[in-house]
Protein backbone atom coordinates (compact mmCIF):
# COMPACT_ATOMS: atom_id res chain seq x y z
CA UNK A 1 0.00 0.00 0.00
CA UNK A 2 1.59 3.19 -0.98
CA UNK A 3 0.77 6.97 -0.74
CA UNK A 4 0.66 7.49 -4.54
CA UNK A 5 3.69 9.69 -4.45
CA UNK A 6 4.15 9.01 -8.17
CA UNK A 7 0.88 9.07 -9.29
CA UNK A 8 0.76 10.69 -13.04
CA UNK A 9 4.38 9.81 -13.25
CA UNK A 10 6.05 8.43 -16.18
CA UNK A 11 9.81 7.21 -15.63
CA UNK A 12 12.26 4.81 -17.44
CA UNK A 13 14.20 2.51 -14.63
CA UNK A 14 17.86 1.14 -16.11
CA UNK A 15 19.66 -1.90 -14.50
CA UNK A 16 16.67 -4.67 -13.38
CA UNK A 17 19.10 -7.86 -13.57
CA UNK A 18 17.67 -9.78 -10.76
CA UNK A 19 15.70 -9.60 -7.69
CA UNK A 20 18.30 -8.20 -5.43
CA UNK A 21 19.01 -5.64 -7.98
CA UNK A 22 18.50 -1.93 -6.60
CA UNK A 23 16.19 -1.40 -9.63
CA UNK A 24 14.55 -4.43 -9.14
CA UNK A 25 13.46 -3.29 -6.05
CA UNK A 26 12.80 0.43 -6.86
CA UNK A 27 10.63 -0.88 -10.03
CA UNK A 28 8.24 -2.36 -7.25
CA UNK A 29 8.23 0.63 -5.00
CA UNK A 30 7.31 3.02 -7.84
CA UNK A 31 4.56 1.07 -9.39
CA UNK A 32 3.35 0.87 -5.44
CA UNK A 33 3.60 4.44 -5.61
CA UNK A 34 1.70 5.12 -8.90
CA UNK A 35 4.14 5.51 -11.03
CA UNK A 36 4.29 4.12 -14.55
CA UNK A 37 7.53 3.36 -16.07
CA UNK A 38 9.89 1.16 -18.87
CA UNK A 39 12.32 -1.18 -17.63
CA UNK A 40 15.48 -0.91 -19.49
CA UNK A 41 19.00 -3.31 -19.85
CA UNK A 42 21.61 -4.53 -21.62
CA UNK A 43 20.92 -6.88 -24.45
CA UNK A 44 22.96 -9.44 -23.15
CA UNK A 45 20.86 -8.74 -19.55
CA UNK A 46 17.77 -9.25 -21.06
CA UNK A 47 18.39 -12.70 -22.15
CA UNK A 48 20.71 -14.04 -18.83
CA UNK A 49 18.56 -11.87 -16.16
CA UNK A 50 14.66 -12.22 -14.93
CA UNK A 51 13.62 -8.79 -16.38
CA UNK A 52 10.70 -10.08 -17.71
CA UNK A 53 9.21 -11.70 -14.50
CA UNK A 54 9.35 -7.79 -13.10
CA UNK A 55 8.00 -6.74 -16.29
CA UNK A 56 4.84 -8.38 -15.67
CA UNK A 57 4.33 -7.73 -12.28
CA UNK A 58 5.18 -4.18 -13.37
CA UNK A 59 2.82 -4.42 -16.61
CA UNK A 60 5.54 -2.29 -17.87
CA UNK A 61 7.28 -2.81 -20.90
CA UNK A 62 10.89 -3.91 -21.64
CA UNK A 63 13.03 -2.00 -23.92
CA UNK A 64 16.29 -2.83 -24.61
CA UNK A 65 19.26 -0.57 -24.57
CA UNK A 66 23.08 -0.84 -24.33
CA UNK A 67 23.37 2.82 -22.16
CA UNK A 68 26.72 2.90 -23.98
CA UNK A 69 25.03 3.31 -27.02
CA UNK A 70 23.36 7.11 -28.03
CA UNK A 71 21.52 5.09 -31.02
CA UNK A 72 19.91 2.73 -28.46
CA UNK A 73 19.36 5.62 -25.81
CA UNK A 74 17.56 7.37 -28.73
CA UNK A 75 15.08 4.74 -29.31
CA UNK A 76 14.92 4.13 -25.89
CA UNK A 77 13.45 7.55 -25.04
CA UNK A 78 11.34 7.41 -27.92
CA UNK A 79 9.75 4.21 -27.66
CA UNK A 80 8.83 5.21 -24.05
CA UNK A 81 7.46 8.22 -24.19
CA UNK A 82 5.24 6.43 -27.04
CA UNK A 83 4.31 3.36 -24.76
CA UNK A 84 4.01 5.62 -21.40
CA UNK A 85 1.56 8.80 -23.65
CA UNK A 86 3.88 11.62 -22.68
CA UNK A 87 7.15 12.86 -21.64
CA UNK A 88 9.55 11.54 -18.55
CA UNK A 89 9.33 12.75 -15.32
CA UNK A 90 12.06 10.50 -13.49
CA UNK A 91 15.06 8.14 -15.01
CA UNK A 92 16.54 6.06 -12.59
CA UNK A 93 20.50 5.08 -13.43
CA UNK A 94 21.27 1.69 -11.94
CA UNK A 95 24.36 1.01 -14.12
CA UNK A 96 27.71 -0.72 -13.04
CA UNK A 97 30.47 -2.99 -14.42
CA UNK A 98 33.81 -2.98 -14.57
CA UNK A 99 35.59 -6.28 -16.95
CA UNK A 100 38.68 -5.46 -14.84
CA UNK A 101 37.10 -6.50 -11.66
CA UNK A 102 35.16 -9.11 -13.54
CA UNK A 103 38.58 -10.39 -14.32
CA UNK A 104 40.31 -10.14 -11.10
CA UNK A 105 42.95 -7.77 -12.34
CA UNK A 106 45.01 -5.81 -9.38
CA UNK A 107 45.17 -1.70 -9.68
CA UNK A 108 48.68 -2.54 -10.88
CA UNK A 109 47.63 -4.55 -13.60
CA UNK A 110 45.19 -2.85 -15.58
CA UNK A 111 44.17 -3.22 -19.21
CA UNK A 112 43.28 0.18 -20.43
CA UNK A 113 40.49 -1.00 -23.03
CA UNK A 114 38.46 -2.52 -19.89
CA UNK A 115 39.51 0.27 -17.75
CA UNK A 116 37.92 2.98 -20.51
CA UNK A 117 34.98 0.41 -20.60
CA UNK A 118 34.33 0.80 -16.94
CA UNK A 119 34.36 4.24 -17.84
CA UNK A 120 32.11 4.66 -20.24
CA UNK A 121 29.62 1.60 -18.70
CA UNK A 122 29.54 3.21 -15.67
CA UNK A 123 29.83 6.82 -15.91
CA UNK A 124 29.58 8.41 -19.52
CA UNK A 125 26.43 6.65 -19.89
CA UNK A 126 24.78 8.58 -16.98
CA UNK A 127 26.17 11.97 -19.39
CA UNK A 128 24.99 10.21 -22.88
CA UNK A 129 21.32 9.59 -21.16
CA UNK A 130 20.59 12.94 -20.11
CA UNK A 131 22.26 14.72 -23.53
CA UNK A 132 19.47 11.84 -25.30
CA UNK A 133 17.02 13.31 -22.89
CA UNK A 134 18.31 17.11 -23.41
CA UNK A 135 18.23 16.50 -27.37
CA UNK A 136 14.88 14.39 -27.78
CA UNK A 137 13.30 17.14 -25.24
CA UNK A 138 12.12 14.28 -23.48
CA UNK A 139 12.02 15.40 -20.13
CA UNK A 140 9.01 17.22 -18.13
CA UNK A 141 9.37 20.16 -15.89
CA UNK A 142 10.50 19.54 -12.32
CA UNK A 143 11.78 15.99 -13.45
CA UNK A 144 14.17 14.31 -11.18
CA UNK A 145 17.13 11.91 -12.97
CA UNK A 146 19.00 9.91 -10.28
CA UNK A 147 22.25 7.93 -10.39
CA UNK A 148 23.81 5.19 -7.67
CA UNK A 149 27.29 5.90 -6.76
CA UNK A 150 29.55 4.37 -3.97
CA UNK A 151 31.88 6.23 -1.20
CA UNK A 152 35.04 4.19 -3.05
CA UNK A 153 34.34 7.83 -5.23
CA UNK A 154 35.83 9.60 -1.58
CA UNK A 155 37.68 6.95 -0.01
CA UNK A 156 40.14 3.93 -1.03
CA UNK A 157 38.81 0.50 -1.18
CA UNK A 158 41.99 -1.86 -2.60
CA UNK A 159 39.68 -4.04 -4.80
CA UNK A 160 37.10 -1.29 -6.10
CA UNK A 161 39.76 -0.11 -8.70
CA UNK A 162 38.77 1.37 -11.54
CA UNK A 163 35.02 1.58 -10.31
CA UNK A 164 36.62 4.25 -7.60
CA UNK A 165 37.37 6.38 -10.77
CA UNK A 166 33.64 5.66 -12.66
CA UNK A 167 31.59 6.67 -9.00
CA UNK A 168 33.92 9.82 -8.96
CA UNK A 169 33.16 10.78 -12.63
CA UNK A 170 29.17 10.00 -12.38
CA UNK A 171 29.32 11.77 -8.88
CA UNK A 172 31.23 15.05 -11.27
CA UNK A 173 28.21 14.25 -13.96
CA UNK A 174 25.42 14.85 -11.82
CA UNK A 175 26.91 18.69 -10.49
CA UNK A 176 27.53 19.42 -13.93
CA UNK A 177 24.55 18.01 -15.88
CA UNK A 178 21.87 19.29 -12.76
CA UNK A 179 23.40 22.92 -13.14
CA UNK A 180 22.60 22.41 -17.13
CA UNK A 181 19.45 20.74 -16.67
CA UNK A 182 17.84 22.91 -13.73
CA UNK A 183 18.02 26.09 -16.25
CA UNK A 184 16.62 24.31 -19.37
CA UNK A 185 13.54 22.23 -17.90
CA UNK A 186 14.13 22.81 -13.98
CA UNK A 187 15.08 18.83 -13.89
CA UNK A 188 17.20 17.95 -10.69
CA UNK A 189 20.00 15.54 -10.87
CA UNK A 190 21.34 13.60 -8.39
CA UNK A 191 23.21 10.36 -7.10
CA UNK A 192 22.70 8.80 -3.74
CA UNK A 193 25.59 7.01 -2.52
CA UNK A 194 24.44 3.49 -1.15
CA UNK A 195 25.90 1.21 1.68
CA UNK A 196 27.41 -1.95 0.26
CA UNK A 197 24.37 -3.98 -0.90
CA UNK A 198 23.79 -7.37 -2.11
CA UNK A 199 23.28 -7.54 -5.51
CA UNK A 200 25.09 -9.42 -8.61
CA UNK A 201 27.71 -6.09 -9.32
CA UNK A 202 27.97 -5.88 -5.25
CA UNK A 203 29.21 -9.29 -4.62
CA UNK A 204 31.53 -9.04 -7.57
CA UNK A 205 33.84 -7.09 -5.54
CA UNK A 206 36.55 -9.59 -4.30
CA UNK A 207 36.36 -9.18 0.12
CA UNK A 208 32.86 -7.96 -0.54
CA UNK A 209 31.68 -10.29 2.72
CA UNK A 210 34.58 -8.30 4.79
CA UNK A 211 33.49 -5.00 3.74
CA UNK A 212 29.82 -5.27 4.01
CA UNK A 213 30.17 -6.40 7.60
CA UNK A 214 33.03 -3.67 8.28
CA UNK A 215 30.19 -1.01 6.74
CA UNK A 216 27.50 -2.58 9.08
CA UNK A 217 29.52 -1.51 12.28
CA UNK A 218 30.90 1.79 11.07
CA UNK A 219 27.25 2.45 10.64
CA UNK A 220 25.06 3.34 13.74
CA UNK A 221 21.94 2.94 11.89
CA UNK A 222 23.32 -0.45 10.02
CA UNK A 223 23.68 -0.54 6.49
CA UNK A 224 21.27 0.80 4.22
CA UNK A 225 19.31 -2.08 2.53
CA UNK A 226 17.88 -2.31 -1.19
CA UNK A 227 14.65 -2.02 -0.21
CA UNK A 228 15.23 1.43 1.64
CA UNK A 229 16.93 2.56 -1.03
CA UNK A 230 14.29 1.99 -3.51
CA UNK A 231 12.36 4.31 -0.71
CA UNK A 232 14.97 7.16 -1.13
CA UNK A 233 14.62 6.89 -5.18
CA UNK A 234 10.90 7.37 -4.26
CA UNK A 235 11.14 10.25 -2.46
CA UNK A 236 13.64 11.91 -4.83
CA UNK A 237 11.27 10.92 -7.83
CA UNK A 238 8.34 12.92 -5.66
CA UNK A 239 7.55 16.49 -5.86
CA UNK A 240 8.54 16.75 -2.12
CA UNK A 241 12.26 16.98 -3.41
CA UNK A 242 11.93 19.58 -6.06
CA UNK A 243 14.82 21.82 -4.72
CA UNK A 244 17.07 19.26 -4.15
CA UNK A 245 19.63 19.28 -7.03
CA UNK A 246 23.54 18.22 -8.11
CA UNK A 247 23.81 16.37 -4.55
CA UNK A 248 25.70 13.12 -4.14
CA UNK A 249 23.75 11.85 -1.30
CA UNK A 250 24.71 9.96 1.39
CA UNK A 251 22.16 6.91 1.64
CA UNK A 252 24.51 4.50 4.43
CA UNK A 253 23.00 4.71 7.85
CA UNK A 254 25.82 7.28 8.94
CA UNK A 255 28.47 5.02 7.56
CA UNK A 256 30.39 8.46 5.94
CA UNK A 257 29.85 9.96 9.37
CA UNK A 258 31.67 7.82 11.96
CA UNK A 259 34.92 7.90 12.74
CA UNK A 260 34.59 4.63 14.68
CA UNK A 261 31.68 3.04 16.71
CA UNK A 262 31.76 1.94 19.81
CA UNK A 263 30.65 -1.57 18.51
CA UNK A 264 34.21 -1.45 16.26
CA UNK A 265 36.05 -0.75 19.54
CA UNK A 266 34.56 -3.35 21.16
CA UNK A 267 35.38 -6.18 18.44
CA UNK A 268 38.78 -4.49 18.59
CA UNK A 269 39.33 -5.39 21.73
CA UNK A 270 37.11 -8.03 22.24
CA UNK A 271 34.90 -6.48 25.02
N1 LIG B 1 25.63 -3.45 -4.63
C1 LIG B 1 26.35 -2.54 -3.98
O1 LIG B 1 27.04 -2.82 -3.00
C2 LIG B 1 26.28 -1.11 -4.46
C3 LIG B 1 26.66 -0.08 -3.55
C4 LIG B 1 26.64 1.24 -4.02
C5 LIG B 1 26.25 1.50 -5.33
N2 LIG B 1 25.88 0.48 -6.17
C6 LIG B 1 25.50 0.80 -7.56
O2 LIG B 1 24.14 0.48 -7.76
C7 LIG B 1 23.94 0.31 -9.16
C8 LIG B 1 23.12 -0.94 -9.40
O3 LIG B 1 23.86 -2.09 -9.06
P1 LIG B 1 23.25 -3.32 -8.24
O4 LIG B 1 24.06 -3.41 -7.00
O5 LIG B 1 21.79 -3.25 -8.17
O6 LIG B 1 23.72 -4.57 -9.12
P2 LIG B 1 23.10 -5.27 -10.44
O7 LIG B 1 24.20 -6.16 -10.94
O8 LIG B 1 21.82 -5.90 -10.10
O9 LIG B 1 22.87 -4.05 -11.45
C9 LIG B 1 23.84 -3.56 -12.35
C10 LIG B 1 23.12 -3.41 -13.68
O10 LIG B 1 23.95 -2.75 -14.67
C11 LIG B 1 23.52 -3.29 -15.91
N3 LIG B 1 24.45 -3.00 -17.01
C12 LIG B 1 25.75 -3.40 -17.12
N4 LIG B 1 26.24 -2.98 -18.29
C13 LIG B 1 25.26 -2.29 -18.93
C14 LIG B 1 25.17 -1.59 -20.17
N5 LIG B 1 26.21 -1.53 -21.02
N6 LIG B 1 23.99 -1.00 -20.51
C15 LIG B 1 22.93 -1.05 -19.67
N7 LIG B 1 22.95 -1.68 -18.46
C16 LIG B 1 24.11 -2.30 -18.11
C17 LIG B 1 23.46 -4.78 -15.60
O11 LIG B 1 22.82 -5.54 -16.62
C18 LIG B 1 22.72 -4.77 -14.28
O12 LIG B 1 21.33 -4.82 -14.49
C19 LIG B 1 25.33 0.31 -9.80
O13 LIG B 1 25.62 1.61 -10.29
C20 LIG B 1 26.22 0.00 -8.61
O14 LIG B 1 27.55 0.44 -8.81
C21 LIG B 1 25.88 -0.81 -5.74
Amino acid sequence: MGFNLLKGKRGIIFGALDENSIAWKTALKVRDEGGIFTLSNAPIALRLGKINELASQCKAEVIPADATSEADLATLFTKSIETLGGKIDFVLHSIGQSPNIRKGRSYGDMNYEWYLKTIDISALSFHKVMQTAEKLDAMNEWGSIVALSYIAAQRNYPDYTDMAQAKAMLESIARSYGARFAKLKKVRVNTISQSPTRTTAGAGIAGFDVFFDFAQMMSPLGNASSEACANYIVVMFSDFTRMVTMQNLMHDGGFSSSGITQELIDRLTNR
